[in-house]
């Protein structure tokens, strides 16, 4: 099917659109901002829902129930918005306990991250695991420190905590008139204005906002005499930062521009939001593994970035989620899987909107479709209408968590196997095989916890299997280069590192304690052990 849409069209509705995915770690106030970006986006009127469905999906075993049940993922949510013209596709990045590979692949997917750092905790270990995949990908990432209402680090501190933590450059893009108990209001960096907020109920709707001069604010505040000093050097301190951040740095993710504000009580998002589309990229050129660019002109063409198995309970079926990287997607269009040349039609596309699932009719660059796998589906795949095309976007993430596994009935070893090949090509868990002196035991690798739950339950529902698991503590793994066997020898030689494959035949070494992980490193070089790996 040719498409009517004639180019400059879709270079137009990609423009429109920013697609991205929030960073953070547990409790820095992720849900709390999504739903003020709702608010503020004017896809909510009160604020309040999102909270609600966080609360109900706490434990493992009730996100199996609440997938099933409701038949969507509640997990891989992409919730969009609108605000003057833009059209916002934000990536959900589950943390806590169903942190996964699914939560890194999501990031291959946004075109800038948006982190949200707590102002008493500063860069905490989740959003530097998250970080780590914008760094790998070069894509901007804009950082939003909450919780200025309350006792934290200095704003100068915090700036210095980002900086040291993740090796780029922190400038401010607003500022905190007056810190904790005392905060009132934002500076805007690029207005030259400071808002000064009034709490409002609870934060449900927005914050009663009067924007002043700098001279007029201070002349409002009640801050000390001293404070209002130390205020004024620091704005001309940070007018100059801001006037100075390097772009070209900026748009490579080496410096993140910081908002200051308070989720819970709508401070600084209105200044947050008034510059959040014009620093966050409108989605980008994806490249192939030969470095060739494509063109969002040059037809449609996307990947899949994350699957879903079981979303309803009446079928065994899969939902597959497709970044649209060029083009305009239309439903019923026919698509060519890259490198099978398997043609499949795009016939019951949807989007997800929170919980509700709608049937798409097109979609441009950026935006996230999703459809039941016709089954040639895998994380990864390239799919596109014309013009050939296959990317190679979606790294191997390291696992950190393992686990042996064999099933309870030794008539089950041929399913135990089978079911472990569908979900490690599902991207649903990594799968080694370590020899144990008589034969070979399966090793599990996953980046968060949960995922051992998932192939639990998944082994049982679909396969019949019942696993015994024992847990093993490996102190942390790294991928190895393909072919290189005088590394894989170097290696092989130590007692604590432990060299093996995935079923992919992707080759990775295992170590047992942070010393064995230096002395790998000393012996074959750190250019040789990967935390990411083009699979
Ligand atoms: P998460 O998704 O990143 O895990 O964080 P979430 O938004 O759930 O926020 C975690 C806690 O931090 C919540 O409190 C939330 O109300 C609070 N919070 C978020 N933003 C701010 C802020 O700007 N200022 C202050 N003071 N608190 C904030 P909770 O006690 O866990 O839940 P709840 O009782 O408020 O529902």
């Amino acid at each position: 099917m040719s498409t009517a849409t004639s180019e400059s069209d879709i270079t137009k509705e990609a423009k429109k659109r920013r697609t991205f995915a929030i960073i953070s770690h547990p409790d820095a106030g992720k849900t709390t901002l999504t739903e003020k970006l709702l608010l503020y986006g004017g896809a909510l009127h009160e604020a309040g829902s999102i909270r609600a469905r966080k609360a109900s999906r706490h434990a493992a075993s009730d996100w199996m129930s609440i997938e099933q049940e409701r038949g969507i993922s509640v997990t891989s949510s992409v919730l969009r918005f609108e605000k003057e013209g833009i059209k916002y596709n934000l990536l959900d990045t589950p943390g806590h306990k169903d942190f996964s590979e699914d939560t890194l692949r999501t990031l291959v997917a946004a075109d800038s991250g948006l982190m949200v750092i707590d102002v008493a905790k500063g860069v905490e270990e989740q959003t530097e695991k998250l970080f780590e995949v914008c760094k790998l990908r070069e894509v901007p990432v804009i950082t939003f420190v909450n919780k200025c209402d309350r006792p934290g680090m200095e704003p100068l501190e915090i700036l210095s905590n980002i900086e040291n933590k993740l090796g780029i450059e922190a400038v401010p893009a607003s500022w905190p008139m007056g810190y904790g108990h005392k905060f009132q209001g934002i500076y805007d960096v690029i207005e030259k204005k400071v808002h000064m907020y009034q709490k409002s109920e609870h934060g449900a709707k927005k914050a009663v906002t009067e924007v002043l001069d700098l001279e007029e604010a201070l002349a409002k505040s009640d801050m000390s005499k001293v404070e209002k000093e130390a205020f004024e050097e620091e704005v001309m301190l940070i007018d100059d930062m801001y006037e100075n951040m390097d772009r070209e740095e900026y748009a490579t993710g080496k410096v993140t521009p910081v908002f200051f504000g308070s989720a819970l009580h709508n401070f600084g998002l209105d200044v947050f939001l008034n510059y959040f589309h014009q620093l966050a990229p409108h989605p980008q050129q994806y490249k192939t593994p030969e470095g060739m660019a494509r063109d969002l002109n040059d037809g449609f063409s996307g990947f899949i970035f994350k699957m879903q198995a079981n979303m309803n309970p009446d079928h065994r079926d899969c939902a597959a989620f497709i970044r649209v990287a060029s083009g305009k997607f239309e439903r019923g269009q026919q698509v060519t899987i890259a490198g099978l040349g398997k043609k499949v039609k795009m016939s019951t596309p949807h989007t997800l909107m929170g919980d509700d699932r709608q049937l798409m009719e097109e979609a441009y660059p950026g935006d996230i479709v999703s459809i039941f796998n016709p089954g040639s589906f895998r994380i990864g795949t390239t799919i596109f209408e014309q013009n050939e095309v296959k990317f190679d976007v979606i790294p191997l993430f390291t696992p950190e968590h393992f686990q042996k596994v064999a099933t309870k009935d030794p008539f089950k070893r041929k399913q135990l196997r089978e079911g472990l090949k569908q979900l490690s090509e599902e991207g649903v868990v990594h799968v080694f095989e370590v020899p144990n002196g008589v034969g070979n035991e399966l090793l599990l690798g996953t980046v968060g916890v949960l995922q051992f739950e998932v192939v639990e339950h998944r082994m049982l529902t679909e396969y019949g299997v019942e696993l015994i698991k024992t847990p093993v503590s490996y102190h942390c793994a790294r991928w190895l280069p393909n072919g290189k066997d005088d590394v894989i020898e170097k290696l092989e030689a130590s007692y604590s590192t432990h060299v093996t494959k995935d079923m992919e035949d992707n080759p990775i070494v295992l170590f047992d304690s942070q010393y064995a992980l230096s002395q790998g490193e000393e012996k074959v070089g750190t250019e040789n052990l990967f935390k990411f790996k083009q699979g």
